[in-house]
């Protein structure tokens, strides 16, 4: 079982946008492929979920014992298999923070029960920034996946999130690794292109590739159709495909030596120019 979060210090960014299309083309590629919304936005099912509207139950349902993990785990597009968060209230919501902060380890321990094949791939979509979910989804994680826009508010908050993978990620001997996914990039705009540029130079060779800005994405998503199944020939379904082979590459190659990123330390733009 290989675990792989999609994280982001921002809100907006791409994180559920991303972790669905991913997927899908991993399963195109002959994987099997489980997401996990561990988001309580609950919206990873309005990408890819079959049933959208059926995905109101699910993780946290499971978690607390009202529902066993195979209803609660659902079909989703392209083979794709979706365990939703749930439509969950505050305080249930609250309880099982409470209960994921009292178990660091609870999803890897999880997951490990599920016994699933050893090469599946388990993906999770994260919400923005520090929080318990994001705690254990690095704990758990065998590669991750951080998203990234390209403008100076997005470069300047990445340190939060490589402080996070510095302090639960790295230190591990099997930690395979992190790879950006520079989102919504638009060579036309100037500002757009020279951040593109300086992230570029600071994250080669961990760069697993661009997600051009393009209206098939919000399109798809208005369709609940994942982007490959709505635009085949887009440039998106193309961007996303070329991540999807270099994350493979990736997790085919294996732990690397890792050492603390340079860009946890918190710098201006024109410093790393
Ligand atoms: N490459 C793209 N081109 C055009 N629109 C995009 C692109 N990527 C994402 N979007 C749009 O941006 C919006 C935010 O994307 P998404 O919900 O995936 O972000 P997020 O990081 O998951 O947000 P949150 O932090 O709230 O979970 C969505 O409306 C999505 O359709
Ligand atoms: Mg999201």
């Amino acid at each position: 079982m290989v675990v792989v979060p999609v994280i982001s210090s921002k809100g907006g960014v791409g994180k559920t946008t991303v972790t669905a299309n991913l997927c899908t083309a991993l399963a195109q590629r002959g994987r099997q492929v489980l997401a996990i919304d561990l988001d309580p936005q609950n919206a990873l099912r309005f990408h890819i979920a079959s049933e959208p509207q059926a995905c109101d139950t699910g993780l946290v349902e499971a978690a607390t014992g009202l529902m066993p993990w195979a209803r609660a785990i659902r079909a989703a597009h392209g083979g794709v298999m979706l365990l939703p968060f749930g439509d969950v209230d505050d305080e249930r919501q609250i309880a099982f923070e409470q209960q994921l902060a009292r178990n660091p380890h609870w999803l890897g321990e999880t997951l490990a029960r599920f016994g699933l094949p050893q090469d599946m791939l388990v993906v999770l979509d994260t919400p923005p920034g520090p929080s318990v979910y994001l705690q254990q989804a690095l704990r758990a994680a065998s590669f991750s996946v951080v998203a990234v826009l390209a403008d100076a508010g997005s470069f300047a908050t990445l340190p939060i999130v490589e402080r996070m993978l510095d302090k639960y990620t790295r230190p591990r001997a099997d930690y395979i690794g992190t790879g950006y996914v520079v989102n919504q990039v638009d060579p036309g705009k100037r500002l757009n292109h020279d951040v593109f540029e300086v992230l570029r130079k600071q994250l080669r060779p961990d760069l697993l590739g661009v997600l051009h800005l393009d209206q098939a994405v919000p399109e798809a998503l208005a369709s609940a159709v994942p982007v490959q199944r709505y635009a085949p020939m887009s440039q998106a379904t193309q961007d996303i495909a070329s991540c999807a082979d270099r994350l493979l590459e990736r997790i085919a190659a294996g732990p690397q030596l890792h050492q603390q990123h340079p860009l946890s330390s918190p710098r201006s733009m024109e410093q790393t120019r």
